[in-house]
């Protein structure tokens, strides 16, 4: 019995991929389909396939072409599989003609002709084409553009600023616009990384227009208005998402989940740390530039909302102001008590320490090394330094791809939402507390 074997993405199943799969077994008796898993995809660039493996896997077994299907999980496994399986041949379309070359000492590779026009990626750009407005003063914007170019289906049409030396890296293609109105009506969706004070107009004006919002966390910095927003955005049925990006790291949303399942036994305690330097500020500049709680407090505040919860017992807030100016912290601590557990966040602009992040549990604990906002990589530790285990995850363009696809999935497909509204809403309303002044100066 001659066996061959194929792999692919089989992204949106098409018309080329059931003549490739046609092609394929009809070379041999017994044909095999690889599939690759939703990490391998991420690990080699393919961030935005928009079906679920479980969704890939069904549609390639519906096409009643495969007598057997396996997932490809690793780089290298194309060699397991041939030697576990006995293949005789190797198969997949022309765009990879001399790629797949070094499996010929171990069976017969053959390149079949690809189909002409048509290809997942193409069917994502017309089913998605998402038109992005983006509104902001920094280099995230620039950041942002950038990183749209690798998310297929979404394209940047017009930005507003009121920086006049914003670099035009990613937005030569793109609209410079002077009227948030105007921008609003030319896109599909907006990116509103503007200071926080300017959220609730800009957003409640996105959201009656009908268009959907990725924000900078936080939403807004009172948390009647946030309430708001978000009935409004279920009211028009528009998507209202949480752009903090290291939620949208692999490695930060892994490492969630393995505290989650128990593996350090209960949570205790969990201490983050965010902090950077900047130059002086002159009093005027610190009106448009974020403040360390606001800058920082999202991302630090996230592991210890998302898990411990929202009900706390107690909170105490000290600050260490910019020559005593109210509306600029150059440091933060934040301590919550919780029935069970405690945590603590330390965030600055103007003060640096070690930025790292400890979740502290009943058997072990976890340890991100600094800077852990930008998570690639985390340690569970145990008492028994050889029960210590390490898991690396390939982190793309700080976490911004996948925070873009994951809106563009949630906007074109079902509502997924990392950082629930919940989550958001305490973000707020420990903002709205920092903003009504109540904490401890130093
Ligand atoms: N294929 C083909 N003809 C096409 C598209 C794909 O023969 N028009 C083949 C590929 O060469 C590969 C298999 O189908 O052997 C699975 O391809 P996959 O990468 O899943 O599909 P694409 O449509 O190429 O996906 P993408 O646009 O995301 O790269």
């Amino acid at each position: 019995m001659k066996k061959v074997i194929t792999y692919g993405t089989y992204d949106l199943l098409h018309f080329g991929h059931i003549r490739l799969l046609e092609r394929a077994r009809a070379l041999g008796d017994y044909l095999i389909v690889g599939v690759t898993s939703d990490d391998f995809d991420i690990s080699r660039g393919k961030i935005n396939v928009q079906q679920s493996l479980m969704e890939r896997i069904e549609a390639v077994r519906a096409t009643g072409l495969a007598d057997e299907i396996v997932i490809e999980q690793y780089e290298g496994q194309k060699i397991d599989d041939i030697q576990k399986y006995g293949i005789d041949i190797f198969t997949v379309g022309s765009d990879w003609v001399g790629v797949f070359d070094y499996l010929k000492e171990y069976c017969q590779v053959v390149y079949l002709d690809r189909t002409q026009g048509v290809s997942s990626t193409e069917i994502r750009s017309k089913e998605n084409a998402l038109r992005f407005g983006l509104v902001g003063d920094t280099d995230v914007i620039n950041k942002f553009a950038l990183e749209c170019r690798n998310v297929n289906g979404t394209a940047v049409v017009g930005y507003l600023t009121l920086n006049p030396e914003l670099s035009k890296d990613g937005l030569e293609n793109a609209t410079a616009y002077d009227s948030f109105e105007a921008l609003v009506s030319d896109t599909d969706a907006l990116y509103i990384r503007s200071h926080p004070t300017k959220h609730y107009d800009q957003i409640k004006y996105a959201l009656q227009q009908h268009k959907h919002v990725l924000y900078e966390s936080p939403l807004t910095l009172c948390h009647a208005q946030a309430e708001e927003l978000f009935r409004l955005a279920d009211q028009n049925g528009c998507i209202l998402y949480a752009g903090i990006k290291t939620a949208y790291s692999t490695a930060y949303a892994r490492m969630i989940l393995m505290a989650k399942t128990g593996k350090i036994g209960d949570i205790v305690s969990i201490d983050a740390v965010c902090t950077s330097l900047q130059d002086d500020l002159t009093k005027k500049e610190m009106q448009h530039t974020w403040n360390s709680i606001t800058a920082w407090g999202p991302t630090a505040m996230l592991p210890v909302y998302q898990l411990l919860g929202t009900e706390c017992q107690e909170k105490h807030i000290v600050s260490r102001l910019l020559d005593g100016h109210h509306r600029f912290d150059t440091f933060t601590k934040i301590d919550w008590t919780y029935p069970h557990a405690v945590a603590t966040i330390k965030v600055g602009k103007g003060v640096k320490a070690e930025g790292q992040l400890i979740i502290g549990g009943t058997k072990g604990y976890i340890y991100v090394p600094a800077p852990w906002w930008k998570t690639d990589y985390f340690e569970v530790r145990a008492e028994n330094q050889s029960q210590n285990k390490r898991f690396f995850y390939q982190l793309e363009g700080e976490g911004i791809p996948g925070m873009i696809a994951s809106f563009v999935k949630s906007v074109t497909r079902n509502k997924l939402a990392y950082i629930g509204e919940k989550i958001s809403l305490e973000i707020v309303r420990t903002m709205e507390e920092w903003h009504s002044g109540r904490f401890t100066s130093i």
